[in-house]
């Protein structure tokens, strides 16, 4: 059976992923060094699927041990490259772990599946990529503007070291998925966001509030320029932004480019307090927040143009924003469980 190697498979978007892999039929193999996750996820996962993964505690800037990977798996077609850091602020704080580790994970994993004679590889960039964009919504031949963090810095990096790399290998092809704001949680409940620490993205700290784990979330900025003041994203349920890696899968040999991006959103805006309303209307619950001043760094306001996607890859989102919020829900009060 066909087997596909996901780098960063015990994080949020990766073991997500792993379920949808398994329910196309294809046989996932997990390379993790666990450094921001646990084998919390992977045994949702398998108590979703009833399968039993391979799973590697490899580093991935450790060449010789991914090369070691391939080589017990020889049925290896393709890679899904999830593993990275992604906390803006503590890339501000540590650029050189930053560079290190996510830059380094691609140079080595291209390295290696060079070797091994693997040639597809996707890649989990983000919108960070665009910066604030001229144009809204934005599709994928918006410049790169100057990156707003180091973080972002090596999402570019990375994207520019796989477009120099198709045309070195000739072989190999890339998709570039650059996702919006993924959020929610497996409808099950098994699977969902375990941030380490307080959380620096919306939605989880948002159910932290709701929850009473933490006080009230705060609201950074109300004085934007969108209708409500707050800023706008294209929020993207998780199970959909997991789809769409198949779906990359199916037609990654017949796309004419060997490195091609595409954006994955719902190509919907959705303001902050328009979805602290929302997962009120959803769930019940109130969300304790307040307005506070803007976050330094943020973008005011992003939103895709999904129809690239839905042209070349035939996928489209299927849940909504509301769902996801309800997803989420379940999921936190399924971990506030597990831990009384
Ligand atoms: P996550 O932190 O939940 O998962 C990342 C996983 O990679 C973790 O399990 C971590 O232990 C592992 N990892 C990190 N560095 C590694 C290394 N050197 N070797 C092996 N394993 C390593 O993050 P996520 O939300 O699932 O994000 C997955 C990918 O999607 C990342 O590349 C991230 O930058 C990208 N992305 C995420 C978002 C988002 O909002 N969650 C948005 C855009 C892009
Ligand atoms: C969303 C909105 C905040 C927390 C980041 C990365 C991006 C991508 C996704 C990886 C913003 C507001 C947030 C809070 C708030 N990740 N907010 N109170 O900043 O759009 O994107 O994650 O690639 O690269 O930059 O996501 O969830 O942090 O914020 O008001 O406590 O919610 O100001 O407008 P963001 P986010």
């Amino acid at each position: 059976m066909e087997q596909i190697l996901v780098t960063g498979g015990a994080g949020y978007i990766g073991a997500h992923t792993l379920v949808e892999l398994l329910s196309s039929g294809l046989a996932p193999v997990v390379v993790d060094n666990l450094s921001r996750s646990s084998h919390r996820l992977l045994d949702g996962v398998k108590k979703i699927t009833g399968k039993d993964i391979p799973f590697y505690p490899v580093d991935c800037t450790d060449e010789s041990g991914l090369k070691d990977v391939f080589s017990r798996h020889p049925q290896i077609t393709g890679v899904m490259h999830f593993a990275a850091f992604k906390s803006v602020n503590e890339s501000v704080e540590q650029p050189l772990l930053y560079y290190r580790n996510n830059v380094d994970s691609v140079i080595s994993l291209l390295e290696a599946m060079h070797s091994a004679g693997v040639h597809r590889f996707i890649f989990s960039s983000s919108c960070t990529v665009y910066g604030q964009p001229e144009v809204i919504p934005v599709d994928e031949q918006a410049p790169f503007l100057k990156p707003e963090s180091p973080y972002g810095a090596t999402k570019q990096m990375s994207e520019r070291i796989l477009e120099d790399a198709v045309k070195a290998f000739p072989r190999l092809k890339v998709v570039s998925l650059r996702y919006f704001n993924p959020i929610g949680a497996h409808p099950s409940g098994l699977i969902g966001e375990l941030p380490l620490g307080t959380p620096s993205n919306l939605v989880p700290y948002l159910t932290q509030a709701a929850i009473g784990k933490r006080k009230k979330l705060t609201v950074f900025g109300s004085d934007y320029q969108t209708p409500d003041g707050t800023c706008l994203r294209d929020f993207i349920h998780v199970v959909d932004l997991a789809k769409a890696h198949v779906s990359s899968l199916k037609k990654i040999d017949e796309l004419p480019n060997r490195f091609e991006a595409f954006n994955l959103g719902t190509g919907k805006p959705c303001s902050v307090l328009e979805l602290i309303r929302l997962f009120e209307k959803e769930t019940g619950v109130p969300v304790p927040h307040e307005i506070g001043p803007r976050r330094p760094g943020d973008v005011e306001k992003v939103y895709a143009d999904p129809s690239k996607s839905h042209r070349v890859l035939d996928w489209r989102t299927e849940l909504t924003v509301a769902e996801a919020l309800r997803d989420a829900w379940n999921w936190e009060k399924e971990m506030a469980h597990e831990t009384h």
